[in-house]
């Protein structure tokens, strides 16, 4: 017995020593100020040595190793850059975990070797190859580094030539190990019209995860976004902090694993629930990516590392413009026909918008959809609604001087449709059990090429009938209950492939859209903001965050999406959810991609004269929010009002958005110079306050000019009191 725990503890000993010079197999993945350092050890296992800010000499990484590398036996953790399960010194959460043909669930991977590319879009990867020390099983992992934005973006590939299928219980997209003192998570959790709710987490000796499993709209309860703070909670402009996201529009699982020395493990990937996959030999599994960024100097530069990396790298259109718009949804519901179209469309030209987006109720013929109860999956324009059809609307649009966008869902249908009666088996359903709805509807079969088929012909009938079509709003409903696919069991292919195979169909069809319209303007929505990971916004230009349009609601939620997402991918939209005033509620949507729900037609005069000219000003300015640089100057969680500001990229300009966040009586606010961010400390600025409401007289002198220095490190007061309730200042450079 004694001898057997002498050999286990050198063996451990040896396994655990790495080089202590830097070598051949010293992996150097590094940003501007990020750095990820790999080191193979003696026996060739794949260690993490640092992982953290980057040092200006590489050489010093290895001490950095040194002193955070845990030799005591029991010690739960490895660092190894790949956590297997099945070989006996590791007790952290795989990364990985599989069955062979042979029945053995061991794996160890070694390392064989590594190379380091540039890529076109300007990034580099490293590719590490790894194989099981027996089994003809490989590993690769990838790290796609983006100096500038100090984003890395982390993934694996996984292949055998097995003979047979091999069990994939876990294949994680990354795996890290962090050595800090301490660490706080910020997660958010939500439901509909309550979407992304931050909630702080002191992480202690244990797991928390982070997970999904409603298969489609999956981050309605808990979104993949994430912050971890390294030793204390980050502030704006101060602490270390990894933001980061993984982007996969599917059950997802985010593991931090706390370790009894405080040493961090975080595996982050597919959700392995109902999800073992079964790989064929020589096919390639590729995992989604774990997209994150490490800041030192606070979650402000953070985000703005994120949202630069959106913008510049992945989403839809990232560079381009967008379409301020009037949508019909809360201004009628169902209650439409072509003639009250044709009437609201001249109430969003004299608004001044760019377009009118028709919302559900469009379509269906035999069942009617005149609710959410029927209807659904019938793509044909309702009779007796649009006798003319959609292209008479888009006719008449243009006649009226606006484009014209429509919305569709289609991977769903209600039970009661067409489509459901002719296509009972490309429905997701448990044939044993009772159906169960969500919002009255089933989810599709998008692992059947025939559904994908389906699903890519809702966009393209309309595109090819209209070619003039504007704009796309993806909505989905609906998760996935009782998910029995029959088309997997027609090709024998084990159900726990549905949730992968989901997912990947989506993204073909997405993908096959995108190569045949690749400019069309799209918005991801999903019932509310059940949708918003990065995998689905290289095909969509913009998402809607919330069903939820209450302005002082909206300052929060805004505030929380804006950690993750630039203004230019968030939909806000005015409505008549709550009985703020016009202005507050304009003001809090113009923060990001601006439209209208309302009956345009029947604002009274002084409305009508206000948006008229709130959306002018935010014509002038709205390139400043959609492109430049975003800065949070006042938290409404500590404050009785948020302050954020826009600066464009020269730092000529700016807008500065203020809003009352607390209506019982205040110690005012308004009192206190709010200091800026982002300004040219050397240039002179004008403020002037814009959006003012009748005849509002602003209480901002616009003749006094300020240097950038001065309003860096004084501030200034937007005197938001409780009859300025938001107040939005231009700031010019002179
Ligand atoms: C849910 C969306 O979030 C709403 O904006 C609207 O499009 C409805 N679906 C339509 O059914």
């Amino acid at each position: 017995m004694i001898q057997t725990t002498f050999k286990l503890s050198s063996l451990l000993l040896a396994a655990l020593t790495a080089a202590t010079t830097v070598t051949a197999q010293t992996i150097f993945i590094e940003t501007k100020n990020v750095a990820i350092v790999l080191q193979a050890d003696q026996a060739k296992h794949l260690k993490i040595i640092h992982a953290g800010k980057s040092l200006a000499d590489n050489s010093e990484y290895i001490i950095s190793g040194e002193g955070n590398k845990l030799h005591a036996e029991g010690a739960s953790s490895n660092t190894l850059a790949y956590t297997v399960a099945g070989i006996n010194n590791n007790f952290m959460e795989p990364a990985i975990a599989v069955v062979h043909t042979d029945g053995n669930n061991s794996l160890d991977l070694v390392y064989q070797s590594h190379k380091t590319a540039a890529t076109p879009d300007g990034a580099t990867v490293t590719t590490v190859s790894l194989k099981d020390a027996v089994y003809p099983f490989y590993v690769n992992l990838f790290y796609k580094a983006w100096t500038n934005e100090d984003v890395i973006e982390q993934w694996a590939t996984i292949r055998h030539t097995e003979k047979g299928n091999v069990q994939l219980n876990k294949y994680a997209s990354a795996n890290l190990y962090f050595f800090g003192k301490d660490y706080y998570l910020t997660s958010y959790n939500g439901s509909w019209a309550k979407e992304m709710q931050p909630e702080l987490t002191h992480l202690k000796q244990g797991m928390h995860t982070i997970q999904s499993r409603l298969g489609t709209r999956e981050n309605l309860h808990t979104t993949q976004n994430f912050m971890l703070a390294f030793d204390r909670p980050a502030t704006e402009t101060d602490g270390a902090v990894m933001l980061g996201q993984l982007a996969w529009n599917g059950n997802y699982a985010i593991q931090f694993e706390t370790d009894v020395y405080k040493n961090m493990h975080l595996v982050a990937g597919i959700n392995s629930y109902q999800s073992e996959y079964y790989l064929k030999p020589n096919t390639t599994f590729e995992t989604p990516k774990l997209i994150y960024t490490i800041s030192f100097e606070g979650t402000g530069k953070g985000s703005r590392n994120l949202q630069n990396w959106l913008r510049n790298y992945t989403l839809a259109d990232g560079k381009g413009s967008r379409l301020t718009l009037l949508n019909n949804w809360e201004a009628t519901y169902f209650n439409f026909d072509q003639n009250k179209l044709v009437g609201l469309f001249k109430g969003a030209k004299d608004l001044g918008v760019d377009m009118f987006l028709l919302d559900d109720g469009w379509f269906a013929n035999k069942y009617p959809r005149n609710d959410d109860k029927a209807g659904l999956g019938d793509w044909e324009a309702n009779k007796t609604k649009l006798p003319d059809g959609v292209p008479y609307l888009v006719k008449e649009a243009g006649k009226a001087g606006i484009k014209f966008g429509i919305w569709i869902e289609p991977e769903m249908v209600n039970p009661k449709s067409e489509l459901y009666e002719k296509h009972i088996d490309w429905v997701l359903r448990e044939p044993q059990r009772p159906e169960l709805y969500f919002r009255n509807q089933l989810v599709l079969d998008l692992t059947n090429p025939q559904v994908q088929e389906h699903v890519f012909k809702v966009v393209d009938n309309l595109m090819t009938q209209n070619p003039e079509l504007a704009f796309l709003k993806w909505d989905c409903n609906a998760p996935i209950f009782n998910g029995h696919s029959m088309y997997l069991e027609k090709n024998r292919t084990p159900q726990s492939h549905l949730y992968v195979e989901y997912t990947k169909g989506l993204e073909k069809v997405l993908k096959r859209i995108r190569t045949k319209y690749p400019k069309l303007p799209m918005m991801l929505c999903s019932g509310g903001g059940g949708r918003s990971d990065y995998g689905l916004l290289q095909y969509f230009t913009e998402f809607w965050l919330s069903d939820n349009t209450d302005p002082l609601e909206r300052v929060f939620m805004q505030w929380n999406y804006s950690y993750y997402y630039p203004a230019i991918t968030m939909c806000n939209h005015v409505t008549d959810w709550s009985n703020k005033s016009l202005k507050y509620r304009t003001d809090v949507a113009s923060m990001g991609k601006l439209g209208f729900d309302i009956r345009a037609n029947e604002l009274k005069a002084e409305d009508m004269q206000f948006a008229r000219q709130a959306i002018k000003n935010y014509d002038g300015y709205k390139n400043i929010v959609w492109h430049g640089d975003m800065y949070r100057l006042a938290s409404p969680y500590e404050n009785d009002l948020a302050s954020l500001v826009f600066v464009s990229p020269d730092k000529s300009n700016a807008v500065m958005f203020n809003y009352l966040t607390n209506w019982r009586y205040v110690g005012d606010p308004g009192l206190r110079p709010i200091k800026l961010q982002g300004l040219d400390a050397g240039k002179k600025y004008r403020i002037t306050e814009i959006n003012l409401y009748g005849n509002q007289k602003s209480t901002i002198d616009n003749n006094k000019t300020y240097s950038g220095d001065y309003l860096m490190k004084i501030g200034f007061n937007p005197n938001v009191n409780l009859s300025r309730t938001s107040v939005v200042l231009q700031i010019e450079s002179l």
